[in-house]
């Protein structure tokens, strides 16, 4: 395997502003080759399985009616220190503390509205890949 891999998802935010294209043309052209894409219109029981863990925070209700407000983009990406490298490709949570260039300065709105998702660990990526994948688990 060319590298490591990682789970994202371009948010229904940015996909359905057809955002989408751009953003996976800037992630290639920043090295990452695309194992396996979807579009699916998540529900709020899948939204908040995938979201678990925010399970208890104030913006769980917000973050969960936000990902099933349309569709989205889940998408598996291969690079060399996949989840580290993905994390820095899109910037901080908030667009407002992104860094120049990053998928969130360039494409994201709000933190609540931020375009893009990536696994924060290889073990989640392994789990969120199974989650949308399960072919590749
Ligand atoms: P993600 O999981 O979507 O890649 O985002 P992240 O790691 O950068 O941020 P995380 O802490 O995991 O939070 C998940 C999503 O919840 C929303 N959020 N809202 N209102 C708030 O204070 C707040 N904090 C987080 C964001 O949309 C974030 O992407
Ligand atoms: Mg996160």
């Amino acid at each position: 395997m060319a590298g490591t891999r990682t789970l994202t998802i371009i948010k229904p935010d940015a996909f359905g502003a057809h955002k989408a294209g751009r953003i996976l043309a800037h992630l290639e052209g920043q090295g990452f080759t695309l194992k396996a894409a979807r579009v699916m219109h998540m529900t709020t029981e899948q939204a908040g399985k995938f979201y678990e863990v925010h399970a208890e925070r104030g913006f769980f209700g917000e973050l969960v009616e936000f990902m099933t407000s349309g569709p989205c983009m889940p998408m598996v990406l291969e690079k060399a220190d996949a989840v580290a490298e993905l994390r820095t490709a899109i910037g901080a949570t908030d667009p407002a503390d992104a860094a120049e260039g990053t998928v969130r300065k360039l494409f994201a709105e709000s933190k609540g509205r931020n375009a893009i998702h990536a696994s924060d660990s290889d073990e989640n990526a392994a789990v969120e890949t199974a989650f949308f994948f399960p072919e590749l688990a």
